[in-house]
């Protein structure tokens, strides 16, 4: 007799994930891979955090928390909302996950029933859409372009046949960097509170910008949910750890599907997350980092033959339309990987649609690798060409 298995987990790989296998693979058999596919720092916990944090593995029991996370780290959050953006955050609707992906699971969860429709932009983080489908819900993909900053807009909203119930905003977004300009972003909520659209604001690379504005959805009772981490602009990526803003509506909801899902987040990331916030100036530095690695690449790729991006106004990453060299950016891909040892991801995870030719690059990584990239995929570039 045959056992069943759900369907559930029918969903499509994180392709960046299976890069990053490949070039592992690559790694053990003696290559040397420059990674420029994962979206994450290549720094750790940030060094005035890492005594505290010792000081605490030795000396405390770092049992379960709340489910919400330890007051000391969600009045640091508060705190950050009141410097960084004059916004009061009451303590109470913070919630501390384990990384913004449980916030997803959780926002998702509480906010959604089986069936309904969330609306996002296709290129977007892959996990948006696959996390949904494995939920039940149907993710609808609004196709963005350079056309609107490859950002959702109120007219994309207004053109769907069927009304749906959700709407994940990313600004700056994964695989772009692009920002949506604060009035479009404010015309964005005012049109989801009148049409009743629960928007989840991923706030992850809040931070990381280079001399564009961001704007945050997190306000006293606002009906948005803001999801956030400290994988990104404060190096913790192995931390697991993020939070949540969620509105009154949902709070009992979050803390009781929180609680069952995972008791508490890990205390211990939780403890140096408080520490972080201590450290900002070796965050700026790596933000600096990123803006010059930025710089490198917007003058060596077009040298490449690459000369298609989106505007990265922010985030880590840059991507670039490869159609006038491949409809298949996964073989692209391999073969810049296999070829040349640089590991890039292909546009198709971020947009089964139009992603065949992309590419995204994250210059997360350390300088030195994004000269050795640029010089590499040149070089591959033109061998290929001639
Ligand atoms: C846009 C976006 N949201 C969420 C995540 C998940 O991050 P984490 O679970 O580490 O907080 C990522 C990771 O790359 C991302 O790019």
């Amino acid at each position: 007799m045959t056992i069943k298995a759900s369907r559930r987990g029918n969903i499509p790989p994180f392709i960046v994930m299976d890069v990053m296998k490949a070039a592992s693979a690559l790694e053990s058999s003696g290559r040397e891979i420059v990674h420029l596919e994962v979206g994450q720092p290549s720094t750790g916990l940030p060094s005035d955090a890492v005594e505290p944090v010792q000081k605490l593995i030795g000396e405390a029991a770092l049992g379960y928390t709340i489910a919400n996370g330890i007051p000391e780290l969600r009045e640091r959050i508060a705190d950050h909302y009141k410097i960084n953006y004059g916004v009061c955050v009451d303590t109470e609707s913070i919630f501390i996950t384990t990384g913004s992906s449980a916030g997803f699971q959780l926002a998702f969860l509480s906010a959604f029933d089986r069936g309904d429709r969330v609306a996002l932009a296709s290129p977007s983080y892959p996990a948006y859409r696959h996390i949904l489908t494995s939920l039940g819900l149907e993710p609808v993909l609004l196709q963005v372009s350079n056309e609107t900053r490859f950002q959702p807009t109120v007219a994309l909203l207004e053109e769907l046949e069927t009304p749906v119930d959700g709407l994940i905003l990313a600004s700056p977004s994964n695989p772009t960097g692009t920002i949506l300009p604060k009035k479009e972003f404010e015309s964005i909520i005012d049109y989801c509170r009148a049409t009743g659209v629960r928007i989840i604001s991923d706030e992850i690379y809040h931070g990381i910008s280079y001399g564009v504005d961001v704007t945050t959805a997190a306000g006293v009772n606002a009906p948005e949910i803001v999801v956030n981490s400290f994988s990104k602009y404060f190096s913790m990526t192995g931390w697991r750890i993020g939070w949540l803003i969620v509105p009154p509506d949902l709070a009992r909801s979050v803390e009781c599907l929180a609680q069952n899902h995972y008791i508490s987040p890990p205390t211990i990331s939780q403890w140096a997350a408080v520490h972080v916030f201590d450290c900002l100036s070796e965050l700026e530095a790596n933000v600096t980092r990123y803006k010059k690695n930025r710089e490198i690449l917007l003058r060596g790729l077009p040298l490449a033959g690459i000369d298609k991006m989106a505007p990265s106004d922010g985030a880590f990453y840059l991507y670039a339309d490869v159609s006038k060299y491949t409809d298949n950016s996964i073989t692209y891909c391999q073969a810049l990987l296999d070829q040349a040892g640089v590991a890039i991801t292909p546009g198709v995870d971020f947009d089964p649609v139009n992603g065949h030719h992309s590419i995204r690059i994250s210059f997360a990584g350390s300088t030195d690798s994004i000269v050795d990239a640029v010089e590499k995929i040149a070089a591959w570039q033109s061998h290929d060409e001639a």
